[in-house]
């Protein structure tokens, strides 16, 4: 098991950002974090769609395709000789002067990073993990839109280092307008008289991967969905919440603020919607 650094398209473990990098200097990047399974990426086209997306959104060129992406992310997972891996790409402004204005940055620094893969322990999903509504609040769209996935991650640094203060587990924020958004690295769903429902993209979260897929396999097997903006009241009588995440999956949330969520245990959507998500992902390779 290695840790691989794949530094525009070259393999090197040693490999360092310069100073006056503006991924470095002002988290002027993007990013995805793939999963494996048997070590190959899954949702790979869903992740660099996304990557391209949000490389758009700031109006960085990404100067290489998706086959090459492919390529050299086939090259370094087959390097490391992992069980599973972590992959994460990341996509920076470049190197140019310690000036606000990316202008003097010439070409974006690609780096694939993999290493063996970090699962969450079993007893969380046994027993669930815990929340805490913090005080940091969610980026607002019109400021730093949650939905491109940055380097800057700075607010949700902050929100995780409340929540540990607080003794929970992960986070969950408000937007600066009130409503549900996300986690720090996952999206939020909650069940009410047994339907699912999760906060719409427009409060202002990542469009998750796994959130996409959750959607769709609950709609598939007669599980009523709804998306839309909620104060975080909306939670008091939840009879289920989880988060959703490419490493996450999905992750009961049996805590909240300190208080049992349902009967305190994992409950019966939850666990439906984790097995059904887990038949898909193994379907794929
Ligand atoms: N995070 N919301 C935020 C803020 C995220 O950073 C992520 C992903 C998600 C879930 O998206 P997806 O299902 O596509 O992974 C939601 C990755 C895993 C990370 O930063 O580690």
């Amino acid at each position: 098991m290695t840790i691989q650094i794949n530094f525009n398209g070259v393999l090197d473990e040693k490999a360092a950002i310069s100073v006056f990098d503006h991924g470095f200097l002002f988290g002027d990047s993007v990013y995805e974090v793939v999963s494996t399974l048997h070590n190959r990426p899954i949702f790979l086209d869903e992740h660099l769609k996304r990557l391209r997306q949000s490389a758009a959104a700031i109006l960085l060129k990404i100067p290489k395709d998706d086959d090459w992406f492919k390529q050299e992310i086939d090259k370094t997972l087959k390097a490391s000789n992992n069980p599973e891996s972590y992959t994460r790409i990341v996509v920076t402004r470049g190197t140019g002067e310690i000036d606000i204005d990316p202008i003097t940055c010439e070409t974006p620094n690609i780096i694939i990073y993999v290493t063996p893969v970090k699962a969450y322990p079993k007893e969380n999903y046994e027993n669930g993990i815990s929340l805490a509504l913090v005080s940091i609040k969610r980026n607002p769209r019109e400021a730093l839109n949650p939905g491109i996935k940055t380097g800057n991650y700075l607010n949700n640094v902050l929100a995780k280092m409340e929540a540990r203060k607080l003794g929970a587990n992960d986070a969950l924020m408000l937007s600066p307008y009130g409503f549900l958004t996300e986690s720090t690295t996952s999206n939020l769903f909650f069940v009410q008289g047994g339907r699912l429902m999760t906060p719409s993209l427009d409060c202002g979260i990542l469009a998750g991967i796994t959130r996409d897929i959750v959607l769709k396999i609950a709609r598939e097997n007669g599980i009523l969905t709804e998306e839309g903006s909620w104060p975080a009241e909306a939670l008091d009588n939840a009879e289920e919440i989880f988060l959703t995440g490419t490493l996450k999956r999905i992750m009961p949330v049996t805590r909240l603020d300190g208080r049992a969520v349902g009967d305190g245990r994992p409950g019966p959507i939850t666990r439906k919607l984790s097995r059904l998500y887990e038949a898909l992902v193994a379907s794929l390779v």
